[in-house]
Order: C-alpha cells, then sequence, then structure tokens
C-alpha cells in the first residue's frame, strides 16, 4: 500500500520506493503538509510543528482564542489566497459578489487503484496494480465551491504526481484567476533553487542560487513552455552535488505559458508552487462546470542530481511517453533542413536521399518548404497542400522513391501557425490570434492560429491528415516558431478572453492526440524552434523533441547537459551538422560532431554528397556504431562525469542497468599549452567488475575511484568514446 491513512490522527502517508510524503488533516479540515523526504513510516510528523503565537500572523476565526493557528506560517497542501497567508498561493476565484476569497477545507478523501487520468490534457500512466490515487475532497462552507486534489503514487519510480480540480456546484458563475497545480512546503527552507533558463538556440542553462526572502520565479508567458525557462526546477540541500544530498524536483506536465514561484518565507520556510501562469489566466466558471490544472511531478532523491535524473528519466520513459516508439529503436534520420533550407526540388531530395542510405542513414526528413507558397519564410503557412511544382510530381510519388531505396520518409508541419501571405489568411483572416483595430505583431512573419476554437484546429488537422493518409509519412516533426502575444478570440466574449491560452493547448494536446491515435506507426518529433516546447507535456505526444536549433556541438554540450537533469537522453533530438557550423560558424572535428549528437537520438542535418570521401566513410562508421550502442544510449543509466561550464574537458557516460557495458564520452572544452593532466572519474560501474577499455583491463574501482586519464588533445574540440565492457563475473 503506497497510501496510508490513520483515522486516529487524521495524517495522510504516501510512500515511494524511497521517499515519502505526508499531510494532516487537522482543526476545522485545515489540510497541513508535514513531510516530504527519505522514507519514513507512517509516525505523525506534525511534531515538527512549532505552535507558537507570531506576530501579524491572524488566525482563522473558529480558532478563537488559539492564536498559534495561523495560515501565514503553517504548511499546507493548497493555500487560498485571501484568507491570511501571503505567500505565494495556489488558488484565487473571484465570487459573485466580487471579493476574491475562498477557504478550502478538507471533506473527504478516496483511495484507489492504478494511476488517475486527465481528460483532455497529457498525464503519467502505469499500469493498474503499480500506481495508486488519492483524492482529497475540499469544500468552502461559504459559497459552496468545491476541489478535489490528486495525488498519483507511481511507487517503484518514486513518483508523486499532483492536479486540482476546480468544481463550481454552485448556481452562480465564479472567475477562476490563478488554480496552481501543487504547493510544496518546507518547513527547513534554507535551500537553494536551480531553474533552466536559455534563449532560441541556448536552451536549459542551469542556474543555482540561494533562496532568498521573498519570492523568485521562473516562467513563461510566451504561450509555450519557452526556451527562456523550462517548466522543471529543483530544489536542493546547500550542499548538494551530483552523488549527496537532498533534491526535490517538479516539472510541469504543461506546454503552455506557466509559473514557478518559490518563496522563503518571514520564518525561513520555503514554498514551491506551480502551474499554468495566472497572469493572461482568467476562466469563467458556471454552474456545474469544473476546471482541471495539469499535472506535476515531483520526484526526491536523496542521493544528489544523479539519482533525481535517472528518476526522471526513468518517470518520462516508463510513464510519460507512449506507444510504439516508447521501446522501438528510433530510425538515424538525415533532415534536409541545415543542408538545403528552402532551396530544393524533388531531384535534389532524391539525390540527398540517395547519399544517406548508401552511408547507412534510416529515413529522410523533409522540412519546411513542401508546402503552398512557402520558398522563404515569409509566407505559406497555413496552406498544407504539398507544392507539386516545386517538388517536380506528388508528394507520394517522391516518398514511393524514396522507400523504394530503402529509406523510410518524414515530415516537418508547423499546423499552429498562419502566414498573412497564404490562402488560409486571405480565407479566415479572424483565424489568427490578434485583438481587433490593432496591428497586432508578427514573429518570422507569422501569425499565430487561434487553436482555442475548435474548428481551426479541426480544419488544418483535416489538411494534414489528408496528406497522412495518401503519403507514407512514418515521422512528423512538429514545429511552433514564435511566441504567442496579442491574445483574442473572435470566438469567444469579452469576460472570457483570459481562456485563450490554456485552450489553446487543449486544442492543441487534441490534435496530438488524434494524431496519435490515427497513426500509432508516426515517430512524432516536437519542436519550437528547435527546444522551445520541451516539456512533458509534449513528450505524452512526442518520443523526442529536436533539442535546440544550435547544431554547434561544443554549445550543444551546454544545452544537453541542461536538458539532461529533467528530461531522458532519448528525448533529445540531436543532429551532426557541417563544419564550420551554421549558427556559430565554429569548426569543430567531425567526429567530435558525432560524439555530441550520439548522447541522443541520433541524426544528420547535411548533405552527405557534400562530404569528403573520407568523412562519408565516417558517417558510415558512426551509424554502425550509434547503432550498436543505442540501447545502451537510450536506455542505459546516464552519468554527468564532468561540467561543459567548466575545467577543461566535458564528459558523460551511459551504463547499462547490470552494470557491465559503458559507453564513455569526452570532449576537450579547452586547449592548454604544457598541459597538466585531465582526469574523469567514472560512476556506475561496478568497483567489482572488471573492464576492457581499450586494450587494457581496469577494475571498476580504479576507474571510478582513480579516474580515466584522457589523453593529450591534438586538436581543438578533440574528442573520445570509449566503450567498456565487463570481463569475467
Ligand atoms: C525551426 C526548426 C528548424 C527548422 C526550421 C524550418 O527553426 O527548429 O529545425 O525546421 O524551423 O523553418
Amino acid at each position: 500500500m503506497a497510501i496510508l491513512f490513520d483515522q486516529k490522527t487524521q495524517v495522510f502517508t504516501l510512500q515511494t520506493r524511497n521517499s515519502a510524503y505526508q499531510m494532516k488533516v487537522v482543526d476545522h479540515g485545515v489540510l497541513l503538509h508535514l513531510y516530504y523526504g527519505k522514507k519514513i513510516d507512517s509516525c505523525d510528523m506534525s511534531y515538527l510543528i512549532q505552535w507558537t503565537d507570531r506576530g501579524f500572523c491572524s488566525n482563522p476565526y473558529e480558532m478563537q482564542m488559539d492564536r498559534t493557528f495561523s495560515l501565514d506560517h503553517l504548511p499546507q497542501e493548497y493555500p487560498c489566497y485571501g484568507i491570511g497567508d501571503f505567500r505565494a498561493d495556489c488558488i484565487k476565484l473571484v465570487n459573485p459578489d466580487g471579493s476574491c476569497v475562498v477557504d478550502y477545507r478538507y471533506r473527504s478523501h478516496r483511495i484507489e487503484k492504478g494511476k488517475y487520468a486527465l481528460a483532455g490534457l497529457p498525464a503519467l500512466y502505469a499500469d493498474e496494480d503499480k500506481a495508486e490515487t488519492l483524492i482529497v475532497s475540499m469544500a468552502d462552507a461559504s459559497s459552496g465551491m468545491e476541489l478535489e486534489l490528486y495525488y498519483g503514487i507511481i511507487e517503484e519510480a518514486d513518483v508523486i504526481t499532483r492536479a486540482a480540480k476546480i468544481v463550481n456546484p454552485t448556481s452562480k458563475t465564479v472567475y477562476i484567476k490563478k488554480a496552481m497545480s501543487f504547493c510544496l512546503d518546507f518547513l527547513q527552507g534554507q535551500m537553494d533553487w536551480i531553474h533552466f533558463y536559455g534563449k532560441h538556440t541556448m536552451e536549459r542553462q542551469p542556474e543555482r542560487a540561494r533562496l532568498l526572502h521573498g519570492r523568485q520565479a521562473s516562467g513563461s508567458l510566451r504561450g509555450t513552455s519557452s526556451h527562456q525557462q523550462n517548466p522543471f526546477v529543483i530544489l536542493c540541500d546547500p550542499e548538494s552535488n551530483e552523488d549527496h544530498g537532498d533534491c526535490y524536483g517538479a516539472s510541469l506536465v504543461y506546454s503552455g505559458s506557466f509559473l514557478a514561484e518559490v518563496e522563503l518565507d518571514q520564518f525561513d520556510q520555503a514554498r514551491l508552487v506551480m502551474g499554468i501562469s495566472p497572469e493572461e489566466f482568467n476562466w469563467q466558471l458556471g454552474p456545474g462546470e469544473s476546471f482541471q490544472t495539469p499535472e506535476a511531478v515531483l520526484i526526491y532523491s536523496g542521493e544528489g542530481f544523479t539519482g533525481l535524473s535517472h528518476r526522471f528519466h526513468q518517470a518520462a520513459q516508463e510513464h510519460v511517453i507512449r506507444g510504439k516508439w516508447k521501446d522501438e529503436r528510433r530510425p538515424v534520420l538525415l533532415n534536409n533542413w541545415e543542408a538545403t533550407y528552402f532551396d530544393f526540388d524533388g531531384d535534389k531530395l532524391l539525390k540527398i536521399a540517395e547519399g544517406a542510405k548508401e552511408l547507412g542513414v534510416e529515413m529522410l526528413v523533409l522540412d519546411d518548404g513542401w508546402f503552398g507558397k512557402r520558398d522563404s519564410d515569409y509566407s505559406g503557412l497555413g496552406d498544407w497542400y504539398v507544392n507539386e511544382e516545386k517538388l517536380g510530381g506528388t508528394l507520394k510519388e517522391l516518398v514511393e522513391k524514396i522507400n523504394a531505396l530503402g529509406l523510410r520518409f518524414g515530415l516537418w508541419v508547423e499546423p499552429e501557425m498562419i502566414c498573412e501571405d497564404s490562402d488560409l489568411y486571405r480565407a479566415h483572416p479572424d483565424w489568427a490570434l490578434r485583438v481587433p483595430g490593432r496591428p497586432g505583431n508578427i514573429g518570422r512573419s507569422q501569425f499565430v492560429l487561434d487553436y482555442s476554437r475548435p474548428e481551426v484546429v479541426d480544419h488544418i488537422r483535416d489538411m494534414i491528415f489528408k496528406i497522412l493518409d495518401e503519403v507514407n509519412v512514418e515521422y512528423v516533426k512538429w514545429d511552433f516558431n514564435r511566441s504567442i502575444s496579442n491574445y483574442y478570440s473572435y470566438a469567444l466574449p469579452a469576460e472570457r478572453q483570459g481562456e485563450i491560452g490554456h485552450r489553446f493547448v487543449l486544442g492543441l494536446y487534441r490534435f496530438l492526440e488524434e494524431l496519435h491515435t490515427r497513426y500509432p506507426h508516426i515517430l512524432l518529433e516536437g519542436c519550437c524552434g528547435g527546444g522551445g516546447r520541451f516539456d512533458l507535456g509534449m513528450l505524452y505526444y512526442s518520443p523526442q523533441i529536436w533539442c535546440s536549433d544550435d547544431t554547434d556541438a561544443v554549445e550543444r554540450l551546454k544545452i544537453q547537459y541542461g536538458t539532461s537533469f529533467g528530461y531522458p537522453i532519448s528525448a533529445v533530438g540531436s543532429h551532426v551538422s557541417a563544419s564550420p557550423n551554421h549558427q556559430t560558424f565554429r569548426r569543430t572535428p567531425f567526429e567530435t560532431r558525432a560524439t555530441v549528437a550520439m548522447a541522443g537520438t541520433f541524426g544528420y542535418e547535411l548533405d552527405v554528397n557534400c562530404l569528403t570521401k573520407r568523412d562519408q566513410a565516417k558517417v558510415k562508421r558512426q551509424i554502425k556504431e550509434y547503432k550498436n550502442e543505442q540501447d545502451l544510449i537510450c536506455k542505459g543509466d546516464y552519468y554527468r562525469l564532468s561540467s561543459p561550464f567548466e575545467g577543461h574537458a566535458a564528459a558523460w557516460s551511459f551504463v547499462s542497468k547490470d552494470k557491465r557495458e559503458c559507453l564513455f564520452c569526452a570532449v576537450s572544452t579547452k586547449l592548454q599549452s604544457n598541459p597538466g593532466a585531465v582526469y574523469v572519474k567514472l560512476k556506475g560501474l561496478d568497483p567489482k567488475l572488471c573492464y576492457k577499455m581499450g586494450e587494457r583491463v581496469y577494475s571498476g574501482a580504479a576507474l571510478m575511484y582513480g579516474g580515466v586519464l584522457l589523453p593529450i588533445p591534438g586538436e581543438e574540440y578533440q574528442s573520445w568514446r570509449y566503450h567498456l565492457k565487463a570481463v569475467g563475473k
């Protein structure tokens, strides 16, 4: 039993393999949070709370003379706005009388087998015997408004999920101004927080800071989870590192605007709340209606960041990513974007395909420019019909030729966008998100389609499904190339305009779900100008995501390093591209580009016909090697061995579950004259086993505690890949 409820103490204890989470119903139904951390029994942890009268901390009316009970310092599960807790809150409603007070108290609970699902929203899944669900029902006595708090426990995976549902059983309409997915309170708040910031072509850079008194936040107002901040954060002991320390990771299963707020309060307690960004949000909730927040995943690790990442990787791989491609090997693909940009025709593509097939590539992906009037990024989005003139025939014919070579075929789409210069815009100018009477703003010469309107989603879906029905497409790259602004939907009245952002995401999810159901064989790769929508919500539909538009191997070291904290390697779309690199103009060795791209779902982003014979031979070997290592890379345990932000080399490894195989990779990041030795200590090996590495055999203990001595680099950014294999028993 992963969920225990002690009737006498009114304590809930949620247990996973290595962690426990505790809460308690106290006086007048207030639901307090007591504990989250290393596994404990069901011992009532409320002894940790100091009940004392604190200045300027008011008390709920029912407490009368008891001044020690104040929501302003008690740890809570879902703090409400307006009732005397002035910290970051989870919920703010506007009642029919204009007041914003709601006071949710415990009413009942139920425990169910299996993991709950959320209608219309992505959520973790698990076999029925591997998970349990706790639903705590809360109610506001004065208004009659209700709330359900969802807790999903996947014991083996150390996962606790949270979500909330706001229910309006009254006869009046209320407005939801803020509805977060969860709150996590810590009595002892001396902690660091790590968030992942970035920009287009430099996503998910880890930034660590001590919690300061007051609120710190990361989030996105861009309608996507964004390049700029990721909906994954870590709170940890200040001493935590890769191998030691208490760390708490929280990841939203959501792809739209979000807020992650951390607060260190006046009594040095910490609070984390995460959910849909309240900034643009205003949801009308009529009588009988309910509103479901997205889900969040919480994971605790007592063994530092490596343990935390391993658990997040497992959670994503086993409980988020679905369907055929969850376990199946992903094809090594060649994407024509950096090879041709918009400048291609059918013959050129076929030549690339022939060259690629020759070297072992398994799939050709036709990127942007195959549809409508789309010879540049100034026009055509929305016109999802094949430009047969450009291709010199139908897409079906082209794909048949590509298939006849023995290559699979993949196609790029950007279904949520519309260019002003498109037939779609000329027919439906009101389908673009744009405020009437205002010019709006364009990003990459495009507007965003109003996906809050079901008919818009249906129209685009039908156009795209028509192609997928006719042509043998086995992979779709789903792109999104601007941020959303100027929210306004022609289909909604003034008082509902605050719903568009979330309705947009719901429209996107519906489309993706229909695509997943109708074409279960299609591998979807998410993309948003690279990694601008790299989140668990997208991973539920697309098992891999193009990690960044920056294909420079050296910058990718940092991007992939940051990404690895919260997301599995199998999800990271990563390709070898030309040198000098198209984004940074940096020159890097061909093998280094492969070393870095192999830390993900591998492919090429160049015209192999333009390579020298020597490099073509390397491509052949790289693909062979990747395919040999693919299971280890995508299913093994990933270790960050040294940071690309420090020292002289970035290093990482993949270790098989049985610890008998390891792929160790390193890239020299700094040349020095008269260099000192550079050592990398391996991790996750069996100290008692012996491993063959190159021509020599080393003990696991030697490799982990003494380390590997890296060769002196003979050129800038040289890289090394070593496959270690255990010898003997
Ligand atoms: C985005 C993607 C690229 C490519 C282009 C095409 O920037 O991230 O990989 O598909 O769009 O326009």
